[in-house]
């Protein structure tokens, strides 16, 4: 089957793959649960909000999948949420073929997590830093095994303030900033699990993608803002369907051509919009340094070493 215009057709069989999907209940998500539970896959659905959870569930069960769903909490502002559904997984299950992080935040106003972490950072970073931390061992047990990690063209704007991680001194707080922030350090995060994987020889890889401009949730904080009330109709009318924007996250999981620290994204104009295949990420997402230092500053912050 041609990979020009790769879609979920191209998907092999996951009969028998365990997949965990953070944030599966809405949007990219919910798509992404959805594809792999038609291909077969027993899919940890995984979510703040367990009503929201079940709903979802409900939803895809409807239309006949081959796989299962299994709901299950975690709150990514949460470390006790993190280690408690951690601990949960480990217990459950023996394999763990594909992490999908997915869930995120954007453009909040400033708020900080229960471990006082600034919001964006906090949910889209350090949760799954910390989440993929604590089931490392299920991870390298696991053969063939992957971590996908889901960022944003919002990573191009992104600049890791070592300085200020976590906007404490900045007298304006710019959401935008925040999140762009948090999407690069998803990056810095795939690139450096990958070279953790290959120095360590284990038998795992790390990926990312990102979506484009799709029509999901994601803007909710900022449905009430004036400019949002005349963009919105504008932007709605460009980016593409949550199904079609979950393509990268679901080839990048999924494809067996897929290497680690490849990043797969839309192939239309500037990305917003298209076919999943491979993209390139900025300079700044590879640079070594930083990397180092997310991954040090992150094993500090939360208490989860990969050690
Ligand atoms: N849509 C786009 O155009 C776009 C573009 C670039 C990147 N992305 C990225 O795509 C990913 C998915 O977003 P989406 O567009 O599908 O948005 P969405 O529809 O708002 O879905 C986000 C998901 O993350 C969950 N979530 C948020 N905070 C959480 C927490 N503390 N713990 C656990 N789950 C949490 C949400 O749960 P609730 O339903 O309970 O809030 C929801 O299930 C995000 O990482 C986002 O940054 C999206």
């Amino acid at each position: 089957m041609s990979t020009k215009h790769w879609t979920t057709l191209n998907m092999p069989t996951l009969l028998g793959k365990t997949i965990l999907v953070t944030g599966g209940n809405s949007g990219l998500g919910f798509e992404s649960v959805k594809a792999f539970a038609e291909k077969g896959a027993n899919v940890i659905l995984a979510c703040r909000n367990l009503e929201k959870g079940e709903n979802a569930k409900t939803k895809i069960l409807d239309i006949d999948v081959k796989g299962s769903i299994e709901v299950l909490e975690l709150d990514l502002m949460d470390l006790a949420s993190v280690k408690s559904f951690a601990n949960n997984i480990k217990s459950k299950y023996k394999q763990l073929d594909i992490l999908l992080n997915n869930a995120g935040i954007m453009a909040t106003p400033y708020f900080t997590t229960k471990d006082g972490f600034e919001a964006q950072l906090g949910t889209n970073h350090l949760g799954h830093f910390a989440l993929t931390g604590l089931l490392l061992d299920l991870i390298k047990s696991t053969p063939n095994s992957r971590v996908v990690n889901v960022s944003s063209m919002a990573h191009k704007s992104g600049l890791m303030d070592f300085n200020d991680l976590m906007f404490e001194n900045e007298r304006v707080f710019k959401t935008f900033k925040a999140y762009g922030q948090s999407k690069l350090a998803n990056l810095l995060f795939t690139y450096e699990l990958q070279r953790y994987f290959e120095k360590n020889k284990i038998n795992s890889i790390a990926v990312a993608a990102h979506p484009g401009g799709s029509n999901t949730s994601l803007a909710s904080h900022l449905e009430k803002k004036w400019y949002f009330k005349i963009l919105s109709p504008l932007l709605r009318g460009i980016m593409q369907s949550a199904a079609k924007g979950a393509l990268p996250q679901i080839r990048a999981s999924v494809d067996a051509s897929v290497k680690g620290a490849e990043y797969y994204g839309p192939d239309g104009f500037n990305e917003v919009f298209g076919y999943p295949v491979l993209v390139e990420s900025t300079p700044a997402s590879h640079s070594l340094e930083d990397a180092k230092k997310l991954w040090e500053l992150s094993e500090k912050l939360t208490g989860v070493s990969y050690n």
